[in-house]
Protein backbone atom coordinates (compact mmCIF):
# COMPACT_ATOMS: atom_id res chain seq x y z
CA UNK A 1 0.00 0.00 0.00
CA UNK A 2 1.16 3.47 -0.47
CA UNK A 3 1.02 5.67 2.28
CA UNK A 4 -0.28 9.06 2.41
CA UNK A 5 1.64 12.32 3.36
CA UNK A 6 -0.08 12.53 6.69
CA UNK A 7 0.63 9.06 7.37
CA UNK A 8 4.35 9.14 6.32
CA UNK A 9 5.98 9.75 9.80
CA UNK A 10 4.69 6.00 11.20
CA UNK A 11 7.14 4.06 8.83
CA UNK A 12 10.77 5.15 11.22
CA UNK A 13 10.49 5.13 15.18
CA UNK A 14 11.96 8.27 16.52
CA UNK A 15 13.62 9.09 19.78
CA UNK A 16 11.90 10.71 22.23
CA UNK A 17 14.09 14.02 24.32
CA UNK A 18 13.06 16.58 27.08
CA UNK A 19 14.64 19.84 25.73
CA UNK A 20 15.69 22.19 28.44
CA UNK A 21 15.37 25.80 27.74
CA UNK A 22 14.96 29.21 29.68
CA UNK A 23 13.64 32.32 28.41
CA UNK A 24 15.50 35.79 28.25
CA UNK A 25 13.23 36.61 31.03
CA UNK A 26 14.44 33.43 33.19
CA UNK A 27 11.29 31.19 33.22
CA UNK A 28 12.60 27.75 32.68
CA UNK A 29 10.74 25.73 29.60
CA UNK A 30 11.06 22.00 29.14
CA UNK A 31 9.49 20.45 25.71
CA UNK A 32 9.30 16.99 23.82
CA UNK A 33 10.87 16.25 20.62
CA UNK A 34 11.00 13.63 18.46
CA UNK A 35 12.95 15.05 15.16
CA UNK A 36 15.90 14.76 16.98
CA UNK A 37 19.24 13.87 14.43
CA UNK A 38 23.10 13.27 15.64
CA UNK A 39 25.21 14.85 12.68
CA UNK A 40 27.43 11.56 12.45
CA UNK A 41 29.82 10.38 14.51
CA UNK A 42 31.80 11.78 16.53
CA UNK A 43 28.96 13.49 18.03
CA UNK A 44 29.65 16.99 18.01
CA UNK A 45 26.52 18.11 16.24
CA UNK A 46 22.94 17.59 16.67
CA UNK A 47 19.79 18.94 14.71
CA UNK A 48 16.37 19.08 16.08
CA UNK A 49 13.11 19.57 13.53
CA UNK A 50 11.39 22.41 15.82
CA UNK A 51 8.01 24.16 13.98
CA UNK A 52 8.03 28.22 14.35
CA UNK A 53 5.79 28.79 17.34
CA UNK A 54 7.32 26.95 19.64
CA UNK A 55 8.91 28.72 23.46
CA UNK A 56 11.36 26.59 22.56
CA UNK A 57 13.02 27.89 19.98
CA UNK A 58 12.02 31.17 21.23
CA UNK A 59 14.33 30.55 24.14
CA UNK A 60 17.01 28.63 21.90
CA UNK A 61 17.41 32.06 19.94
CA UNK A 62 17.39 34.31 22.72
CA UNK A 63 19.92 32.53 25.35
CA UNK A 64 21.54 30.26 22.33
CA UNK A 65 21.69 27.42 24.79
CA UNK A 66 19.46 24.45 25.57
CA UNK A 67 20.24 20.78 26.79
CA UNK A 68 18.80 17.67 25.04
CA UNK A 69 17.52 15.30 28.05
CA UNK A 70 17.11 11.52 27.46
CA UNK A 71 14.24 10.06 29.46
CA UNK A 72 13.44 6.80 29.86
CA UNK A 73 10.54 4.75 29.48
CA UNK A 74 8.99 5.90 33.04
CA UNK A 75 8.82 9.41 32.16
CA UNK A 76 6.23 9.34 29.80
CA UNK A 77 3.43 11.35 31.86
CA UNK A 78 6.24 14.37 32.38
CA UNK A 79 6.43 13.70 28.03
CA UNK A 80 2.70 14.62 27.92
CA UNK A 81 2.58 16.94 30.91
CA UNK A 82 5.73 19.32 29.18
CA UNK A 83 3.72 18.55 25.32
CA UNK A 84 1.13 20.74 26.65
CA UNK A 85 0.59 24.85 25.17
CA UNK A 86 1.08 26.61 28.38
CA UNK A 87 1.94 30.33 28.32
CA UNK A 88 5.37 31.18 27.99
CA UNK A 89 5.08 32.64 31.46
CA UNK A 90 4.41 29.15 32.99
CA UNK A 91 7.33 27.49 34.62
CA UNK A 92 7.36 23.65 32.93
CA UNK A 93 10.06 22.07 35.36
CA UNK A 94 7.24 23.34 38.29
CA UNK A 95 4.20 22.13 36.02
CA UNK A 96 5.81 18.60 35.61
CA UNK A 97 7.29 18.45 38.82
CA UNK A 98 10.56 17.46 37.59
CA UNK A 99 13.56 18.80 39.48
CA UNK A 100 17.12 20.46 38.17
CA UNK A 101 20.83 18.89 38.10
CA UNK A 102 22.65 21.63 37.57
CA UNK A 103 24.35 22.29 33.77
CA UNK A 104 28.40 21.99 33.59
CA UNK A 105 29.09 24.16 30.43
CA UNK A 106 25.48 25.73 29.77
CA UNK A 107 23.53 27.84 32.05
CA UNK A 108 19.85 26.06 31.40
CA UNK A 109 19.29 23.80 33.97
CA UNK A 110 19.26 19.93 33.09
CA UNK A 111 16.26 17.22 34.03
CA UNK A 112 17.01 15.55 37.28
CA UNK A 113 16.39 11.69 36.95
CA UNK A 114 17.33 11.57 33.06
CA UNK A 115 19.74 8.86 31.52
CA UNK A 116 22.10 11.45 29.92
CA UNK A 117 22.02 15.27 28.97
CA UNK A 118 23.31 17.22 26.47
CA UNK A 119 24.62 20.82 26.66
CA UNK A 120 24.24 22.33 23.75
CA UNK A 121 25.02 25.90 22.63
CA UNK A 122 23.34 27.09 18.83
CA UNK A 123 25.70 26.57 16.16
CA UNK A 124 23.54 27.06 13.20
CA UNK A 125 19.48 28.02 12.50
CA UNK A 126 18.42 26.63 8.99
CA UNK A 127 14.42 28.48 9.21
CA UNK A 128 11.65 27.59 6.66
CA UNK A 129 9.71 31.53 7.21
CA UNK A 130 6.73 31.05 8.80
CA UNK A 131 6.75 27.17 9.26
CA UNK A 132 9.63 25.46 10.85
CA UNK A 133 13.42 25.89 11.82
CA UNK A 134 15.95 23.19 12.26
CA UNK A 135 18.53 24.51 15.30
CA UNK A 136 21.74 22.56 15.02
CA UNK A 137 23.67 22.68 18.41
CA UNK A 138 27.03 22.03 19.15
CA UNK A 139 27.47 19.51 21.64
CA UNK A 140 29.63 21.09 24.39
CA UNK A 141 28.83 18.61 27.34
CA UNK A 142 27.46 15.08 27.86
CA UNK A 143 27.07 13.35 30.90
CA UNK A 144 25.48 9.88 31.34
CA UNK A 145 24.14 7.87 34.21
CA UNK A 146 27.27 5.70 35.41
CA UNK A 147 25.13 2.46 36.15
CA UNK A 148 24.02 2.14 32.82
CA UNK A 149 27.55 2.39 31.53
CA UNK A 150 29.16 -0.21 33.08
CA UNK A 151 31.19 -1.39 30.36
CA UNK A 152 31.56 1.72 28.12
CA UNK A 153 28.33 0.94 25.98
CA UNK A 154 24.83 1.90 27.01
CA UNK A 155 23.01 -1.11 29.03
CA UNK A 156 19.95 0.38 26.86
CA UNK A 157 17.99 -2.55 28.01
CA UNK A 158 17.89 -1.69 31.52
CA UNK A 159 17.90 2.29 30.99
CA UNK A 160 15.10 2.38 28.33
CA UNK A 161 15.89 5.49 26.79
CA UNK A 162 11.87 6.51 25.33
CA UNK A 163 11.25 6.01 21.85
CA UNK A 164 8.02 6.43 20.24
CA UNK A 165 5.85 5.34 16.69
CA UNK A 166 3.62 7.38 15.21
CA UNK A 167 0.06 6.52 14.58
CA UNK A 168 -3.08 7.38 13.05
CA UNK A 169 -4.03 9.73 16.22
CA UNK A 170 -1.81 9.15 18.83
CA UNK A 171 1.91 8.23 19.65
CA UNK A 172 3.00 4.46 20.49
CA UNK A 173 5.69 4.93 23.08
CA UNK A 174 8.42 2.38 22.76
CA UNK A 175 11.96 1.10 23.87
CA UNK A 176 14.56 -0.14 22.30
CA UNK A 177 15.49 -3.75 22.52
CA UNK A 178 18.54 -5.85 21.19
CA UNK A 179 18.16 -8.56 18.20
CA UNK A 180 20.61 -10.66 19.47
CA UNK A 181 23.10 -8.83 17.01
CA UNK A 182 26.31 -6.91 17.69
CA UNK A 183 28.60 -5.96 14.73
CA UNK A 184 31.95 -4.16 14.91
CA UNK A 185 32.28 -1.23 13.04
CA UNK A 186 35.25 -2.15 11.51
CA UNK A 187 32.81 -4.90 9.21
CA UNK A 188 32.17 -1.72 7.12
CA UNK A 189 35.72 -1.04 6.09
CA UNK A 190 37.45 -3.26 3.35
CA UNK A 191 41.10 -2.82 2.78
CA UNK A 192 42.54 0.27 4.17
CA UNK A 193 39.77 2.40 3.08
C1 LIG B 1 6.57 12.74 21.84
C2 LIG B 1 6.48 14.14 21.29
C3 LIG B 1 7.40 14.56 20.35
C4 LIG B 1 7.35 15.86 19.83
N1 LIG B 1 8.26 16.25 18.89
C5 LIG B 1 8.26 17.51 18.42
C6 LIG B 1 9.26 17.93 17.49
O1 LIG B 1 10.16 17.17 17.12
N2 LIG B 1 9.21 19.22 17.04
C7 LIG B 1 8.25 20.10 17.44
O2 LIG B 1 8.26 21.26 17.00
N3 LIG B 1 7.28 19.72 18.33
C8 LIG B 1 7.28 18.46 18.84
N4 LIG B 1 6.33 18.07 19.76
C9 LIG B 1 5.34 19.04 20.22
C10 LIG B 1 5.88 19.94 21.35
O3 LIG B 1 6.52 19.21 22.35
C11 LIG B 1 4.73 20.72 21.99
O4 LIG B 1 4.09 21.54 21.03
C12 LIG B 1 5.15 21.57 23.16
O5 LIG B 1 4.03 22.17 23.77
C13 LIG B 1 6.11 22.68 22.75
O6 LIG B 1 6.41 23.38 23.92
P1 LIG B 1 7.07 24.82 23.95
O7 LIG B 1 6.14 25.77 23.22
O8 LIG B 1 7.18 25.08 25.40
O9 LIG B 1 8.39 24.71 23.26
C14 LIG B 1 6.34 16.76 20.27
C15 LIG B 1 5.41 16.33 21.23
C16 LIG B 1 5.49 15.03 21.73
C17 LIG B 1 4.47 14.58 22.76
Amino acid sequence: MILEPNKREQVISMPVVLISTVSKEGIRNIAPYANVMPILRPWDLIAIASWIKRDTLDNIRETKEFVINVPSAEFVEEVMICSKNYAKEVDEFEEAKLKEKASKKVKVPSIDGCIAWMECILDKEIIEEGKYSIIIGKVVHLEVVDQYFKTGDMDFERAKPLSMMCGDEGMYYTVPKGTGDYRKYAEMFTGNK
